[in-house]
């Protein structure tokens, strides 16, 4: 690497060094002075009235009993607007927020109208969600909320986008890293950068420029927060081996020294494929970063990146043996990458400068990171990471010298009320409510005994203080903020969507493999010594293709799980829907229609045998499917008429469907007419499996008109997919070869719409499902992550 450059980057790195290094020498003397003591006491006597109350018996009582459940969001919430404390709530955590996230001051009257301007919207968004009194339905948190939200923004392709990025980096997530919590980074880091853009650009851009600017901010936001995940916690989670770790930081440095992504070269380490998808990914989020950089800004950036990434590498280095870290070695590094990470946040966005942004965030910083090496102050200590506390915990007996980082955190504290924002009021109370929540919310997780000991070692100073603070802790109420409520309930929500995910995946798994197991036709006796008949084996290798067995599996578990009915009565139905499903295919693919030469994975059916053969086949598949469904012998006859007459009607649909696709070779389709094709070529398929099992359940009108709404959604979206996938997919993984539309000259959602807007109008058709499915009264987690594996799938 050049010399000189290097050379320029430490000096850099020193030039910070010393910043920080004033800032910590000011600190220094406050806390041996412990001035923040009087100072804080009189503060907090202050703040207390607005915090402590006093309550009659009853009154606590029905206290106690409403705040029972404000662990669940959506309870809280709503407890919160009940007990008329919604406004002050959001109040103080959006004015935290601007504070620490957009660097602003409180005190200006141009931060207070902005503060209340989202106060605003926010409270109305969140009680609209609770009114609804849907629960986790209306969540404003669900993907077809958020998509709902991005169309309003005009940010949808960006927001596509940025659902495929977070899903490939949460299934690149290694083992002995946690994939919900660097999704949630991820998230965090964007939502910030699209705040400092919201802010920067006002309200007076047209709608058009606010839709670019948002898409560059979420893309700007992602490849900026890419680095948590993949630099910094990557390299804490000791996933790779020393010398691969060395490699590594040796990579990012060099980009960082010398702005652009070295190759990567033969990698000798056990993650070869994971560092070499990191790659990858990260150099494209350089270069995405480095394009949006002006000239003279670009250097400044690079600058402040190695300040971040080589202060987090100074002190990832520390080794919690050494005994003989000075407080300056403990401490420049944590001012330095918690000022740098945030400062960088904002010049991504490559912004005008603003001196008192960079400022105040330079000194707000160390706030932070104190509070949450506090919080974070056990696990730290399992890791055996050097943070101010655990070095404090295991040295404070021997070195007298070492500062007590939570009597620094209050000096901050007292610091940044006073001198950084002038005394401001508003600012006290938010700053406050912010300590004492920390340490009740410490408090509450780690359970009092260990909070007691913990406040022994680092609390017993000075007693007057202490005893004044932990007497907040135990009696002040209102102190909470809605980013906390936001990040359990994100977790809480991402965890288990996982868990309800792989729930959904074994179920689809185990449901195949039975079906799989039912589907064979027996050859008939009669043919086998005489004479050959060709039709039953080439249904059964038609059969035997590997198919996603959807239809069917969808039947199953509406039958037995929605509807109770017994999975052995149900069974003649299961092999009707996919004896039905198969015929189309074998008709789709002939020669007259799509042409095709491979389909599940082998040869189709008519180049094995000939097309007289396949179409003969595929007769009798329809067949066989009429067959099965008057089996149905454990329901009364006029149900299964009534179902073999939907059913005939359904096949029929599906071949005008057919027909009209074929029709419409060429031609430009508008979307009702694209929708109409595809609702009646494929739609009607997804239809019968849902509504036949509710025929034979009897079940109400009212149900059944809410599930079709559903199919006709879900159906679409699933043949928008398989019309991306022709253009996108992989043929191994497909069973089928892609590009035959084209080949074609077919109309579809893509030759229509194109790409970008097929993608687009598949979320509408989730989105339009989700909703229908709001309407459904049975349980419908099978149906939500149907809906999501359908427009995830990659086959
Ligand atoms: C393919 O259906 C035909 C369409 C309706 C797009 P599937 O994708 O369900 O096909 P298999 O059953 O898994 O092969
Ligand atoms: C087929 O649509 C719809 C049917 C019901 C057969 P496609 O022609 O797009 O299906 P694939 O892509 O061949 O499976
Ligand atoms: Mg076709
Ligand atoms: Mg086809
Ligand atoms: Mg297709």
């Amino acid at each position: 690497m050049n010399e000189e450059l290097i050379k320029d980057a430490d000096a850099f790195y020193r030039l910070a060094e010393q910043k920080a290094a004033h800032y910590f020498e000011s600190l220094y003397i406050d806390v041996m002075k412990k001035t923040y003591v009087s100072t804080l006491i009189n503060d907090i006597q202050s703040w207390k009235h607005n915090h402590i109350r006093h309550y009659s018996l009853s009154s606590l009582f029905s206290r106690r009993k409403g705040k029972a459940d404000s662990k669940g969001y959506h309870s809280y919430i709503k407890w919160l607007d009940y007990t008329g404390k919604l406004d002050n709530y959001l109040d103080r955590s959006i004015s935290y927020i601007f504070m620490r996230d957009l660097g602003k001051t409180l005190e200006s009257p141009d931060t207070k109208t902005r503060v209340q301007r989202v106060v605003d919207n926010l409270k109305n968004r969140l009680t609209q969600s609770i009114e609804t009194d849907q629960g986790e339905k209306s969540d404003m948190f669900t993907m077809a909320s958020l998509y709902r939200k991005a169309q309003e923004d005009g940010i949808e392709s960006s927001f596509v986008w940025l659902l495929d990025k977070l899903k490939t980096v949460s299934s690149n997530i290694p083992e002995g890293m946690d994939a919900e919590h660097a999704q949630r980074k991820l998230i965090k880091i964007i939502a910030g950068v699209i705040m400092h853009q919201l802010e920067e650009m006002g309200d007076e851009v047209s709608s058009k420029e606010r839709s670019h600017k948002l898409d560059v901010a979420i893309r700007l936001g992602y490849s900026y927060g890419l680095t948590y995940p993949f630099i910094d916690d990557l390299l804490d989670a000791k996933v790779l081996c020393p010398e691969e770790e060395e490699q590594y930081s040796d990579l990012i440095r060099t980009t960082l020294i010398t702005g652009s992504v070295p190759e990567l070269e033969e990698w000798t380490g056990s993650n070869g494929d994971l560092i070499r998808y990191i790659h990858s990914e990260l150099r494209e989020a350089f270069e995405y970063i480095k394009g949006h950089q002006g000239q003279d800004t670009i250097k400044s950036f690079l600058q402040q990146a190695y300040v971040f990434f080589n202060s987090q590498e100074v002190d990832r280095l520390k080794d919690l043996s050494n005994s003989n870290y000075t407080n300056e070695e403990i401490y420049i590094p944590v001012i330095l990458k918690s000022s740098s990470s945030r400062l960088i946040t904002r010049s991504i966005i490559n912004t005008t400068e603003d001196e008192g942004f960079d400022s105040r965030t330079f000194y707000y910083g160390i706030y932070n990171q104190l509070a949450d090496d506090f919080a974070d102050m056990f696990d730290d200590m399992k890791d055996g990471a050097v943070t101010p506390y655990t070095y404090f915990i295991k040295y404070h007996d021997k070195r007298s010298d070492l500062i007590n980082p939570f009597e620094l955190y209050w000096t901050v504290i007292s610091n940044l009320i006073h001198r950084v924002y002038n005394s401001d009021s508003k600012t006290c109370e938010v700053i406050l409510d912010r300590a004492i929540n920390g340490l009740k919310r410490f408090k509450e997780r780690v359970g009092t005994e260990k909070y007691k000991e913990v406040m022994k070692l680092f609390a017993s100073g000075n007693s007057n203080f202490n005893d004044l603070v932990q007497n907040m802790v135990r009696k002040a109420d209102d102190v909470d903020f809605f980013d906390k409520l936001l990040r359990d309930h994100m977790i809480t929500s991402l965890r288990n969507e996982r868990k309800e995910q792989e729930e959904f995946l074994d179920t689809v798994e185990i449901l195949r493999k039975d079906i799989n197991s039912i589907l064979n036709i027996p050859k008939d006796e009669k043919f086998s010594l005489s004479i050959k008949e060709p039709i039953v084996g080439a249904a059964n290798y038609s059969l035997e293709g590997d198919g996603k067995r959807l239809r069917p599996i969808m039947t199953w578990v509406m039958g037995v799980k929605e509807y109770g009915l017994k999975e052995s009565s149900i069974e003649p139905l299961l092999r009707s829907l996919e004896y039905m499903h198969t015929a189309s295919l074998i008709f789709d693919d002939l020669p007259s229609q799509d042409n095709a030469s491979t389909r599940r994975g082998r040869k189709t059916l008519h180049q094995v045998y000939n097309t007289a053969v396949a179409e003969l086949t595929g007769l009798f598949l329809t067949q066989k499917a009429i067959e099965e469904q008057s089996c149905l012998e454990n329901f009364d006859a006029k149900t299964v008429l009534k179902l073999i007459k939907y059913s005939a009607q359904m096949t029929g649909d599906m071949c005008k469907g057919q027909a009209i696709d074929l029709d419409s070779k060429g031609k430009q389709l508008t979307l009702q007419q694209l929708n109409m094709m595809c609702f009646y070529k494929t739609g009607k398929a997804f239809e019968a499996s849902l509504i036949m099992p509710a025929i034979l359940a009897n079940a109400k009108e009212s149900e059944i008109k809410a599930l079709k709404k559903f199919a006709y959604h879900a159906g679409i979206a699933f043949q928008i997919k398989d019309d991306i996938l022709d253009v996108e997919g992989d043929q191994s993984l497909l069973g089928k070869s892609p590009g035959k539309d084209a080949e074609n000259n077919s109309s579809t959602f893509v030759t229509i719409l194109g790409l970008d807007g097929a993608r687009k109008e598949m979320w509408e058709h989730y989105c339009l499902a989700m909703e229908a499915l709001q309407e459904v009264p049975l349980k419908i987690t099978f149906l939500k992550h149907l809906l999501n594996y359908i427009v995830n799938r990659d086959y």
